[in-house]
């Protein structure tokens, strides 16, 4: 059986992570892959129910509380969608993950980075994704672009928060890209250039899979 692979895509808002996720499904699949494209916050009944309360404009959330909810968004789907995915030899995409939290919670609230971290670890149970790709583009581009394939009807709890949040969280994108296993994409050029970049990362991760796959049978 195949091996399980496991893709992030994160970024800021709008940097084209959805449309990038659909594009690789699709290379996946012309290769007779079995794939699932999942995100943050969400990917499970209860996650889904969980991301509700989260973007709900009316909800008021306190820092530490909104991280816990993303958090026990995160654990479920780690146990109930992408372990089992993985374990099935299938190909797993995440619309964000971990870094999201880091980015948003971490740095865009301030929150102490070691504590996000230290529960990004417990609600993965350590799992780290084969390939994060963080999509970054120069932040006078996000304003132009409008989310693909999904109604803009009004903006959710996140998307109000001040400039000065968004330029906190796009900053963080930056270093966070920066980091030792982190993949950057330069997200401002045409789709078609940036999946080519990214099918050309994720196919060397194929090839040291099959590698490794050859290893162990001789
Ligand atoms: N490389 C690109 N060049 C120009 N426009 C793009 C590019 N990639 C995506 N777009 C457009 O930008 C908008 C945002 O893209 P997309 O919805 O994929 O981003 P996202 O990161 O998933 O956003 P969100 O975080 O809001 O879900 C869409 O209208 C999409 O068609
Ligand atoms: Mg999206």
């Amino acid at each position: 059986m195949k091996r399980g692979i496991f893709i992030v895509l994160e970024g800021p808002d709008r940097s084209g992570k959805s449309t990038q996720a659909a594009l690789l499904k699709t290379w996946f699949e012309a290769l007779g892959r079995e794939v699932i494209v999942t995100r943050e916050p969400g990917g499970t009944y209860l996650s889904e129910k969980i991301r509700k309360i989260l973007l709900d404009p009316k909800s008021r959330i306190e820092p530490m509380t909104e991280l816990f909810l993303y958090e026990t968004s995160r654990i479920k789907h780690t146990l109930e969608k992408i372990l089992p995915a993985l374990k099935a030899g299938k190909v797993i995409i995440s619309d964000r993950f971990t870094l999201s939290t880091t980015a948003y919670q971490g740095y865009g609230r301030g929150l102490p980075i070691k504590t996000v971290e230290t529960l990004n670890r417990i609600a993965t149970l350590g799992l780290k994704p084969h390939l994060t790709l963080v999509m970054d583009i120069p932040d006078k581009v996000f304003a132009r672009r409008e989310r693909a394939g999904e109604k803009l009807q009004g903006a959710d709890r996140i998307e109000r928060e001040p400039d000065s949040f968004r330029r906190r969280v796009n900053r963080a994108y930056k270093t966070l890209a920066r980091r030792p296993g982190i993949t950057r994409v330069n997200a401002g050029r045409p789709v078609a250039e940036i999946q080519r970049e990214i099918r050309a990362r994720v196919a060397k991760i194929l090839k040291r899979q099959a590698w490794k796959r050859g290893n162990k049978k001789q």
